[in-house]
């Protein structure tokens, strides 16, 4: 049993403390915003951020979370979070979907930390988030309107 914060709430996970968190989060909770891709930590896909980090949900052992805050992209409100969804939707970013909800985690993780970030720092940040379907242009652009507070509610 490990317990643990998500999305603001206290669960109790009953799997074995080494099963990865994203097959905690998706097939224990049910939460399956959070996708599996490559399970090996190369992909992005299954970004959460535990106690406001990005982190690789797909290579963290749920006993490594005990007494800490996870969020996924369901319980992703902050004002960071919410300037994100809504340049995504402006700048109708997704294709297939798939890899968003990792990208858009790890954007939420940049911004908390770095506002206003250049062209470069956005590359770097994003570079281990990939996306099959070449996304990368209208991503980067989200994230540069949601930095600007350009974003029209
Ligand atoms: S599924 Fe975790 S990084 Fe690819
Ligand atoms: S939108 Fe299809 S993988 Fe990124």
């Amino acid at each position: 049993m490990v317990d643990f914060m998500l999305n603001g709430e206290v669960v109790t996970a009953s799997s074995d403390a080494d099963t990865p968190l994203l097959w905690v989060l998706r097939e224990e909770l049910t939460l399956r915003g959070t996708k599996f891709g490559c399970g090996i930590a190369q992909c992005g896909a299954c970004t959460v951020h535990i106690d406001g980090q990005p982190m690789r949900s797909c290579v963290t052992p749920v006993g490594s979370v005990a007494g800490k805050s996870v969020t996924t992209i369901e319980g992703l409100a902050t004002p960071v979070g919410e300037a994100l969804k809504t340049a995504w939707t402006q700048a109708q970013v997704p294709q297939c979907g798939y890899c968003q909800s990792g990208q858009i985690m790890q954007a939420a993780g940049l911004l908390e930390t770095n506002p206003n970030p250049s062209d470069d720092q956005i590359t770097e940040a994003m570079n281990g988030n990939l996306c099959r379907c070449m996304a990368y242009p209208r991503i980067k652009r989200a994230i540069k309107t949601a930095a600007s507070g350009e974003v029209m509610s």
